[in-house]
């Protein structure tokens, strides 16, 4: 080998341009998502986290798609037929033309691999030409057998339909991910044939290009074979899904994150949680959402994108697209929608929807409320029933709760409008003007009794 190689520099190429025709599905498989993240995501993020350099993915099979969920970073190539393994690596001859160090071959449809590994992967390939990463499963079918010879390096990988029956017997399969030094790899490419069952390009046979060079190929067998799970099906799926949440989960508890039931709580790898977090069963935390420590988030509680303080406590309720400050509660069954900014020690109470609005300090919205479009400054409380009416069939118009403002329960605030501080509402108003500061507003109609009106009514006078 060249010594000269820059042994720094790795660039990982992720297979993803078949079908995947046993998922059933209209949609490619890499784009299917594990604990709402897409697969191809997933491996990107470990090729990353394992220090590639450069990202590149083969496209094919409605390629649309899946650039539509690959990040701008990651350089797509297009692969017009699947010919196999090998052919999907000769399509990025252009795009890798002219660079150096290894290339790290991964497949789309394996979420669960570790950077670790794939660093340990990287480590065993230094000065060679190839390596492969290996497992030992129950049950080989399906995967291509690793032959070793009498030193222990890898004779050859032989796939499924064109084994004999001893090396169908095998229990060392290939995981499909793969460590090559670039250097003289498109050279050594172009002596695979498609000569096999298959009638396919393997990219398994560079195991004998590289031996018939004299090159030994080290195999690194995994020492957790899960972490080479494949998926092919719907059921596969399920199951990544549950390996990662175990994982996940396991890695927070570690972290001093309690979780009551970790079959039922559901946290993306995209999320940080804080020391002291709580959750409660049936949660959904995704989309980058943070916690900080001591919250108490669920039960039945989903959130996407949302930031929580210290010392929340949200409760069967949904948060999407907010933040929150510190001490606030919600719920139960409550909804934040997107655009919201609360502020600390808000009580955001039963049945509140929230949306697009600034809520100050120490303010509340205790009960069956709307609250949209709307500035909220300190202290301010929203009685039971009050609904924000920001919405006239054409534009949203703002409202406006100035500082230690009370709205009397069931208040119909008519945007735009503002309360100025301190000010009231009575209960049962429709407010549609500006209410200055410091007085109440009434706006209901005048009670009038008829007394004993339903006694002469019966009496039918
Ligand atoms: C491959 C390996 C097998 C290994 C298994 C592990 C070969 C010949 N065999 O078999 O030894 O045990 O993976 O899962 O490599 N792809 C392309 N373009 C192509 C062909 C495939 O992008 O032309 C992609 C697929 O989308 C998939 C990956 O490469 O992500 C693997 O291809 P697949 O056809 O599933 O290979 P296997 O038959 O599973
Ligand atoms: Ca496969």
């Amino acid at each position: 080998m060249n010594a000269e190689v820059n042994t720094s520099t790795v660039t990982a190429l992720i297979l993803a341009a078949g079908a995947g025709t046993r998922m059933k599905s209209d949609k490619p498989k890499v784009v299917h998502k594990v604990l709402d993240v897409p697969m191809i995501q997933l491996v990107i993020t470990a090729a990353e986290e394992a220090g590639c350099e450069r990202i590149l993915t083969i496209v094919g099979h409605k390629q649309e798609q899946v650039r539509a969920v690959v990040p701008d970073t990651v350089e797509c190539v297009h692969q017009p037929d699947q010919k196999g393994t090998a052919d999907a690596v000769v399509v990025a001859a252009d795009a890798l033309k002219g660079s150096t160090g290894y290339l790290l071959v991964m497949c789309g449809d394996m979420p669960l691999l570790r950077p670790e590994t794939l660093r340990q992967l990287i480590d065993v390939c230094r000065n060679r030409s190839m390596a492969v990463l290996t497992a030992q499963v129950d049950n080989p079918s399906g995967y291509g057998r690793i032959v070793r010879d009498e030193t222990g390096s890898i004779a050859a990988i032989v796939e499924d339909k064109d084994a004999s029956p001893a090396e169908l017997a095998i229990n060392e399969v290939n995981t499909g991910i793969y460590c090559f030094a670039l250097e003289g790899l498109f050279e050594r490419l172009e002596k695979i044939d498609s000569d096999n069952a298959q009638g396919e390009y393997y990219l398994t046979d560079m195991v004998k290009v590289c031996r018939a060079e004299g090159e030994a190929v080290i195999g690194l067998q995994l020492t957790e074979a899960e972490e080479a799970h494949g998926v092919n099906s719907r059921v596969q799926l399920a199951q990544a899904g549950q390996f990662l949440q175990k994982r996940i989960n396991e890695k927070w508890m570690e972290k001093g994150v309690s979780i009551v039931s970790s079959e039922m709580t559901w946290i993306s790898p995209d999320c940080e949680l804080e020391h002291d977090v709580e959750v409660l069963p049936n949660t959904t935390i995704a989309k980058g959402s943070t916690v900080k420590r001591g919250s108490v988030i669920g039960p039945n509680t989903r959130m996407y994108q949302a930031t929580i303080g210290e010392d929340c406590a949200v409760e069967e309720s949904i948060v999407h697209g907010s933040r929150m400050g510190d001490r606030c509660t919600i719920g139960p069954y409550s909804y934040i929608r997107p655009e919201v900014d609360l502020g600390n020690d808000v009580r955001v109470g039963p049945s509140v929807e929230v949306k697009k609005s600034k809520i100050g300090d120490g303010s509340k919205i205790p009960h069956l409320s709307y609250i949209g479009d709307a500035t909220l400054g300190e202290k301010v409380n929203v009685g039971a029933g009050t609904i924000t009416c920001n919405y006239d069939g054409t534009k949203k118009s703002h409202t406006t709760i100035e500082d230690g403002a009370f709205i009397g329960s069931s208040t119909m605030l008519v945007a735009p409008l503002t309360v100025g501080q301190n000010s009231v509402t009575a209960a049962g108003s429709t407010i549609g003007e500006d209410v200055p500061e410091e007085s109440l507003a009434l706006a209901r109609a005048r009670q009038i009794n008829k007394d004993g009106w339903v006694k002469k009514k019966k009496e039918g006078r």
